[in-house]
């Protein structure tokens, strides 16, 4: 790897757990109503090849709040949609004058590749159906906001897991602190090689068993174009997999209920579980800012 990666955060797989406390350390610290000026004059460019609304918000105000400016570059309306490549984009940006690179595009590895080949740090903000580091961290320190650690505990990943790079950098990050977690989900949205991916993980064939005595449950947003390719009508879907409040009661009484957004009310979750006490779906969004804050401030080396 050359001296690009220095400072870039593409993923969690290959992080240890030192480095992913030392960041959610700093990101405790990190306060986005007291700004600090830790990244005056720098500039943060974000490169956006998919919808996003948390996780491009959270990491322009992140930036901003640091003192950053920060500019906005969407695959639409730039340069990109006349066929620029990848590549190019990212020199073209450096050549502007980027100290950091915020990326989320539809293919996995673009992020790597960025980062194997620019002189500037490069953030994964989601990369096809890799990796959401940044996420995973959010997630992380929103569990540890109301569980003392994350060893022994119990989490269920409910929905799609096999096109979910928010789970495969959740469950990345919570196997390296030994989380037991149970993945639960249609057989076309589970990932085959789940029990090679790590020792602590288990899947059950129903939503009741993953569920129960469960101290954390992360939901995910199932896409109904993804749907139709399975066997299951929506509203099967519905009755076997949907998160509602006589599910959520087979839990502990303290689990929290996480969602990484978008939410489709209705059918991974009901109205009520999205909005019930449990819920932290809100807070992890709130989370984003500061997490995101301590990871810009570590790729440009300021963390004090
Ligand atoms: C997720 C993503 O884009 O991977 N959203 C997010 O960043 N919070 C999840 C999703 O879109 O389902």
């Amino acid at each position: 790897m050359n001296k690009a990666a220095r400072g870039s955060l593409l993923g969690i797989e290959h992080l240890d757990a030192k480095e992913i406390l030392s960041l959610l350390a700093l990101a405790r610290r990190m306060n986005p109503l007291k700004p600090r000026p830790l990244l005056r004059d720098k500039r943060v460019l974000l490169l956006f090849y998919e919808a996003s609304t948390r996780t491009r918000s959270s990491f322009e105000i992140a930036a901003k709040s640091m003192g950053a400016m920060t500019t906005l570059v969407l695959s639409s309306g730039s340069s990109i949609e006349k066929g620029e490549s990848l590549l190019d984009t990212g020199y073209t940006l450096q050549a502007v004058g980027a100290d950091v690179m915020v990326i989320r595009h539809p293919h996995a590895g673009a992020p790597l590749l960025m980062a194997t080949h620019l002189d500037v740090p490069v953030i994964n903000a989601g990369d096809g159906m890799h990796e959401h580091p940044t996420q995973a961290l959010l997630d992380a320190y929103t569990i540890l906001r109301h569980k003392k650690t994350l060893k022994g505990l119990q989490m269920a990943i409910i929905g799609d897991i096999y096109h979910s790079r928010v789970a495969r950098s959740a469950i990345h990050l919570l196997s390296k602190f030994g989380t037991r977690i149970t993945l639960c989900g249609p057989p076309e949205f589970l990932p085959e090689v789940a029990t090679s991916l790590a020792p602590g993980l288990h899947i059950t064939r129903t939503v009741e068993e993953a569920v129960r005595g469960a101290d954390a449950i992360m939901v995910l947003r199932v896409q109904k174009e993804r749907l139709a390719g399975t066997k299951l009508r929506v509203q099967d879907y519905i009755s076997r997999y949907q998160m509602t409040t006589a599910r959520l009661k087979m839990a502990k009484r303290d689990a929290i209920l996480m969602h990484p957004g978008p939410i489709i009310r209705g059918l991974e979750l009901t109205w009520e579980v999205a909005d019930c006490p449990q819920s932290v779906i809100v807070e992890e969004v709130h989370n984003g800012v500061p997490v995101r804050m301590a990871i810009l401030a570590k790729a440009l080396g300021k963390t004090s």
